[in-house]
């Protein structure tokens, strides 16, 4: 009797680590794979940012954050559509603070600013984020 109480316990005490372990290796999963970029580095969002992301490795989850004179320029989270059209589709998010956090979604973010026909001139920028 007294085995069988001590072996319960045991096994209780074993799935109670093992939830543990699994809690807080998710916990450093989750803070690895959140990164915060800077837009354009020094050069913050500007006509050139297009190239910016080239070479880099996004994941869902990663923060972009948006650096530009907010009377210069803004952001649109648009469509491929809307990308390759310089378009803003129905109900695109507009950022315009000049200093704007953008959580990644999994797949093709893209952006473009709708100032004085900015992304014609190609401030526009797709991000792929794993
Ligand atoms: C930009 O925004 C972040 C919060 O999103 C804030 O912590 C930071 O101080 C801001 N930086 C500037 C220069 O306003």
């Amino acid at each position: 009797m007294a085995r069988g109480r001590g072996s319960t316990a045991t096994r209780g005490a074993m799935v109670a680590a093992a939830f543990a372990v699994a809690c807080y290796c998710l916990g450093l999963a989750g803070v690895a794979s959140a990164a915060t970029y800077y837009v354009g580095d020094s050069s913050g969002w500007s006509l050139s940012s297009g190239s910016w992301p080239h070479g880099k490795q996004f994941h869902a989850g990663d923060t972009l954050v948006f650096r530009y004179m907010p009377w210069l320029h803004n952001v649109v989270a648009v469509d491929e559509e809307g990308y390759n059209g310089c378009s803003t589709p129905p109900g695109a998010r507009t950022y315009q603070s000049g200093n704007d956090s953008v959580r990644l979604a999994r797949g093709n973010n893209h952006f473009i600013c709708t100032h004085l026909g900015h992304c014609s001139l190609g401030m526009k920028m797709v991000v792929n984020a794993a």
